[in-house]
């Protein structure tokens, strides 16, 4: 379970994540995202779960599956439900204007990914702290990446521009995604073409997937002083 807090910022988190599972309905297929604020939302799901509402949901990573399964939510695979209704994660930096983002901060970038592409549609939820003018803003692209030849996948990314630093995790040892890779935080600063990068990072042999999701987002919903607002993809 999620505590509140009080946190004002916290709050806000709280809220667009209970506006976007609200949008969830009886029988859909549900992406459930990874990190603080869809943890929000995996727990106001568990409550709608307890008062009756049925739905089949696929996460993002084993920390979300785990937070689902302690309300009973039903858990799904690919395997018997390739498409997925609506997916609601959260996001590190939202860019106002195109709704493309930079993801990962979590480490679940990748199955991140696979879901919101198996989506019909793509709900994020974010505190207004995250809409940036371009990405690259305040937060690196992480870049998930083979184990094998990281330092080589690491400086294939330094060549286009970045400063990529390996992610550690609290006791100092390489971060292990869940799929066992390695992350790489890479520093771009701003980002003037963010499709033209995400296709570039790609490319590189031992690049398993980018923190990069272009032109994936339906809607944001942004929590700020002022309530909430939704900005609908163009
Ligand atoms: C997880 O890997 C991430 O993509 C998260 O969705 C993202 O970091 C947002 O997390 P918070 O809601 O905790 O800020």
């Amino acid at each position: 379970m999620t505590a509140q807090t009080g946190d004002p910022h916290e709050e806000q988190k709280r809220l667009a994540a209970i506006e976007a599972a609200s949008m969830v309905r009886e029988g859909m297929v549900v992406g459930l995202g990874s990190g603080t604020t869809s943890a929000y939302m995996i727990d106001e799901l568990g409550r709608r779960w307890a008062e009756g509402l049925r739905f089949a949901a696929i996460p993002t990573s084993e920390h979300s599956a785990e937070q689902a399964r302690s309300h009973g939510i039903n858990l799904v695979t690919f395997a018997t439900h390739p498409q997925i209704d609506l997916d609601i994660d959260g996001a590190d930096e939202v860019e106002m204007g195109t709704l493309n983002l930079i993801k990962g901060r979590g480490g679940a970038l990748f199955r991140e990914k696979i879901v919101a592409a198996a989506s019909r549609r793509f709900v994020v939820v974010v505190d207004e702290s995250k809409l940036v003018p371009r990405l690259g803003h305040h937060m690196p692209v992480p870049v998930e990446v083979t184990t094998f030849g990281w330092e080589l996948t690491a400086s294939r990314l330094q060549a286009l521009g970045a400063r990529p630093t390996l992610r550690l995790d609290r006791h100092g040892t390489p971060f292990n995604t869940d799929g066992g890779n390695l992350i790489l935080d890479c520093n771009f600063g701003e980002i003037a073409d963010s499709v033209a990068l995400a296709r570039k990072i790609r490319a590189i042999v031992g690049v398993i997937e980018s923190g990069l999701f272009i032109g994936r987002t339906s809607e944001v919903i942004v929590a700020g002083r002022d309530g909430l607002k939704h900005l609908m993809a163009g």
